[in-house]
């Protein structure tokens, strides 16, 4: 595993005053690996650089060495098919709220874990549930904080089903580890990158396919309504891709199988990262 700038054997032992075990006081990233390689890795490091600005961490090496570091790790520990678990926090200090004192470094660890690719959930579909989206008012960070996350996620696993889809009222949001678009009448909806959603890396690359394949796209609020009433609905993230979604709570998307324009997300995605990796 990576231990601030050094390859290490995997250490389990953390600092209990590590202030992201005690506070959630970090940032993180996952980026998925494919034949041996990791998946739009600048883009992962871009976003951990904003993260970082944006709680006011200061990270301890620069992004064009951390992708070193990463791209060493997946070749020493011979992964082929799986993810990057990395995380940054702000170190370990004793425990008052605030910033801690200059001098404390933050604490940088990352390992690789192997993963299947998604690809039978991704030609059948899954189902999602509903739940209300309970978390604070800044989910375009990807810090540690994930107790609501948490908490969809089991409840979803609970339903024997893949996602918590959230909404913040009537709006949809995302889901609690991925993005959610709808498809109404042949044009995708998707909830705006703001401040109540985590841009993903997939929802991005999912918006170039749909410029390239002049899919029409909206980047606009929907409601539950407009979710259960889609023709089709699927979720984004990292190493699940695309995932039609056939079922939300006891509604029954569209025909109950994965749709024309999802399959053809889908297709395109797999493409894409066939030729990037
Ligand atoms: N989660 N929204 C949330 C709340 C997420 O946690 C994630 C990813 C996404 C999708 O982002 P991306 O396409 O960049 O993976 C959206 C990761 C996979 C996780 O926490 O394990």
């Amino acid at each position: 595993m990576l231990w601030n700038d050094q390859i290490v054997e995997r250490r389990d032992c953390i600092n209990i005053e590590d202030r992201g075990y005690q506070f959630g006081d970090g940032i993180y990233e996952v980026i998925g690996v494919y034949d041996g390689k990791p998946l739009l890795l600048t883009e992962h490091m871009e976003r951990l650089e904003r993260s970082a600005r944006e709680v006011q961490l200061t990270l301890p090496s620069s992004i064009s060495n951390l992708k070193n570091r990463l791209e060493d790790l997946v070749s020493l520990n011979e992964l082929e098919e799986g993810i990057i678990y990395m995380q940054v926090s702000r170190g370990a200090a004793p425990r008052w709220h605030e910033f801690p004192a200059d001098d404390i470094s933050p604490v940088t660890i990352a390992y690789t874990r192997p993963e299947e690719r998604m690809t039978t959930i991704e030609n059948q579909g899954a189902t999602a549930i509903l739940t209300e989206d309970i978390r604070w008012l800044r989910c375009d960070i990807k810090t540690l904080n994930l107790l609501p996350n948490v908490l969809a996620k089991q409840k979803a696993v609970e339903h024997q089903a893949i996602e918590a889809i959230l909404h913040r009222g009537e709006t949809v949001t995302e889901a609690s580890a991925s993005n959610v678009f709808i498809v109404k009448d042949g044009e995708l909806y998707t909830h705006p990158a703001n401040n109540f959603i985590l841009n993903g890396i997939t929802r991005k690359k999912v918006l170039q396919i749909c410029k390239e394949s002049a899919l029409k796209l909206h980047e606009e609020t929907y409601t539950v309504t407009d979710l259960l009433e889609a023709d089709e609905v699927f979720i984004t993230a990292t190493k699940l891709d695309v995932i039609p979604i056939l079922k939300v709570d006891e509604h029954t998307i569209g025909t109950g199988s994965p749709g024309k324009v999802t399959k053809k997300i889908v297709k395109a995605f797999r493409a894409l990262y066939e030729q990037e990796v």
